[in-house]
């Protein structure tokens, strides 16, 4: 997990946060006006000692009242200005920012979303969801402050400096003194402090990558009476991460320390050396008082150096931290955009998805229920004008595998690759089971098909067209899959079924997609189809979470349907039932499905059975039950009752 990029420990803070710019140049104008208001603001508070120096050496010297009040009536309006001016620079930030802030985050979660499942496969969740949050925020609050602040107080700390010089040279340069040590202090600080850090902003990542699992984990926890053991690994991350925000604290109570030591120490030189001045005569009470307010008013300027540094190291590790998931290369789009993909031969541009009449329940006339309705008949016309978009006839039509090989990118290096040249024919409407020991790499096989991982070498066809050759956003819309794993989201049934389809999809299709799913315990939810399934579905049960799944892709009406295991948690009845449904769908579409049971695999036209790598034998079942002993092994150790089915349909 690359929770610490060495690529980017040498690059300097500035450089890093310079990498900010897009996102902050559409409100440049408002930053710069702002941060010109607050030198305005700082700079009035400057006048405020030189008002001081008129009313000792004036008014005060002279006893004249009035000329006090006037004094007063000054600074009051001085100090009213000041307050008014940074109010506005407030104002003035708030909204762009947090615009900034959202633009960021949206633009992050964008790019996750088209990030190779191969990136999601390396990161922890936690890594990324601390990024898209604390990181985030850490960015608002230095745009805000420390970038501002910084050059305002450097431009006071400046006009305030040359204002002492020029009252008293001597007394200027006694309070210039600890310049330089507190310079280097700041230099030593901000390395130490970048590299703790961002040793915190990591441990926060795998803090919130604990209690993430944890907390979808719960009831494995619980079954287990492991939450005694999941509390105290959590304690010990967050011991750590305590730990290293208590270096933090140290480091700033150091630099905090010096910050504020040297110049209160050379503020108390400047007075005593004052002093003997204004008794010696050589200064005027008036021009002592007004530097001495300078130096005073420069102590916030200076001693806030230390923390608006720490804040300005922290954004440049969160910018680091943001940039290695914006740097992430997502997957190209394809070759989106060429007229000639969209009319190569059946192959469909997502928009016209649910307008193919080659599939089992596109049939005309009314809402049939594909349980029900046989093909032939009424549909042989739009049949035949299906097989003349079809290109059934093509040697290499449907779906093929040729030479496939494919290693996972973090596989120990000298490993054998996973797939060692997989050749496979799925021809155009067969159904083609695929059936392999556990681990022998079925679902990878599948996954490969949409794109989810790219193959290392050979190709894969669909209809003849490499998919790499295919748009991806066209290509996802050919294929329809369900995963072992049937993963809802936080919506409604419908919603979760529908995210199959385009989106012209409505009830017509989603009916048909439930019954063909057997998923008619859906309308006896309490709000039928909008019944809101909780986070992943686990409101559901197992078997209902597949059916939805199976619903979801077949709803599309795909040319293409790659089924991983899709009956496993289903009753032997339902499963019979889903099968009867699917069957029909199964008429005209190119399957290609993961099977662990004799039952599952009675669905498909042909068997091919994946061992070692490659595919080792392609036939009807009962050839390879007769001949392939490997296949004969797998299939017999499944239960009974499948077997039985299995002779009935026989
Ligand atoms: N993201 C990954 N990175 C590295 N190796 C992986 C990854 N996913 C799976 N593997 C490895 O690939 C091998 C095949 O996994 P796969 O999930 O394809 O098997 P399968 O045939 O579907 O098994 P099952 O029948 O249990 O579902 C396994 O040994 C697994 O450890
Ligand atoms: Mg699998």
């Amino acid at each position: 997990m690359p929770t610490t990029a060495e690529s980017t420990r040498d690059r300097s803070a500035v450089r890093s946060l310079l990498r900010l710019w897009p996102f902050v140049r559409p409100v440049r104008a408002r930053l710069l006006t702002a941060a010109f208001v607050a030198i305005v603001a700082s700079c009035v508070g400057l006048v405020i000692p030189l008002v001081l120096k008129w009313m000792v050496d004036g008014p005060v010297a002279d006893r004249d009242p009035a000329g006090v009040w006037l004094g007063a009536l000054y600074l009051l309006l001085l100090g009213l200005a000041e307050a008014l001016l940074f109010g506005l620079r407030r104002w003035l930030v708030a909204r762009p920012l947090s615009h900034v802030e959202a633009e960021m985050r949206a633009g992050l979660y964008r790019h996750l979303q088209r990030l190779p499942v191969a990136f999601h496969d390396r990161w922890a969740s936690g890594q990324l969801l601390s990024r898209g949050t604390t990181d985030l925020m850490l960015l608002r609050m230095f745009l805000a402050f420390p970038l501002t602040f910084l050059l305002v107080n450097g431009v006071t700390i400046v006009v305030g400096v040359v204002i002492m010089l020029v009252q008293d040279w001597q007394l200027g340069l006694v309070v210039l003194g600890p310049a330089l040590p507190v310079m280097v202090t700041c230099a030593v600080f901000e390395k130490k402090y970048s590299e703790v850090a961002r040793l915190a902003q990591d441990q926060v990542g795998d803090l919130t990558t604990v209690v993430e699992e944890s907390v979808l984990g719960i009831r494995i926890i619980k079954g287990f009476g492991r939450h005694r053991s999941q509390a105290r690994a959590f304690r010990e991350l967050a011991r750590t991460l305590r730990g290293t925000e208590l270096r933090k604290a140290r480091l700033l109570a150091a630099i905090w320390a010096v910050i504020v030591t040297l110049p209160e120490l050379a503020i108390g030189a400047a007075l005593v050396v004052g002093a003997v001045q204004v008794a010696d005569g050589q200064l005027s009470a008036g021009t002592l008082v007004a530097f001495l307010s300078t130096a005073l008013a420069l102590r916030w300027p200076v001693e806030s150096i230390g923390f608006l540094l720490a804040m300005s190291q922290e954004a440049a590790t969160a910018t680091e931290r943001y940039f290695e998931v914006m740097d992430a290369e997502v997957e190209e789009p394809g070759i989106s955009g060429d007229p000639a993909s969209v009319s190569r031969g059946g192959v469909r541009s997502p928009a016209s998805r649910g307008a193919s009449p080659t599939l089992g329940f596109a049939r005309a006339g009314g809402p049939p229920s594909p349980t029900r309705a046989a093909p032939g008949g009424t549909s042989q016309a739009v049949q035949a004008l299906g097989e003349a978009r079809m290109p059934a006839a093509q040697p290499d039509g449907g779906l093929r595998f040729e030479g496939v090989r494919f290693r996972y990118p973090d596989a120990p290096p000298g490993s054998p690759p996973l797939l060692d040249r997989v050749d496979l024919h799925v021809r155009p409407g067969e159904s083609m089971a695929l059936v392999g020991a556990t681990g022998s790499g079925k679902t990878t096989l599948t996954a490969l098909v949409p794109r989810l991982h790219e193959v290392t070498s050979g190709r894969i066809t669909l209809d003849g067209d490499d998919i790499t050759a295919i748009p991806r956003e066209e290509l996802r819309a050919l294929v329809a899959v369900a995963f072992e794993e049937p993963t809802l989201f936080s919506a409604s049934v419908g919603d979760n079924v529908l995210m199959g389809a385009g989106d012209g999809a409505g009830t017509d299709e989603l009916e048909r997609a439930l019954a063909v799913a057997q998923a008619d315990f859906v309308h006896a939810l309490p709000q039928g189809t909008a019944t809101q399934v909780g986070e992943q579905g686990l409101s559901l049960s197992g078997g209902q979470r597949q059916r939805i799944a199976l619903a979801r892709a077949v709803v599309g009406r795909p040319r293409f349907l790659v089924l991983d295991d899709p009956l496993s948690a289903l009753d032997v009845h339902t499963e019979a039932a889903v099968e009867a449904a699917l069957r029909q769908v199964l008429a005209d579409t190119t399957a290609l499905i993961v099977a662990h049971r004799p039952s599952t695999v009675l669905l498909a036209d042909r068997v091919a059975l994946l061992s070692g790598g490659r595919i080792a034998a392609v036939g009807t079942h009962q050839e390879l039950l007769r001949t392939n002993a490997e296949y004969a092994h797998l299939m017999s150790g499944h239960d009974e009752h499948a077997e039985h089915e299995e002779g009935d349909e026989r």
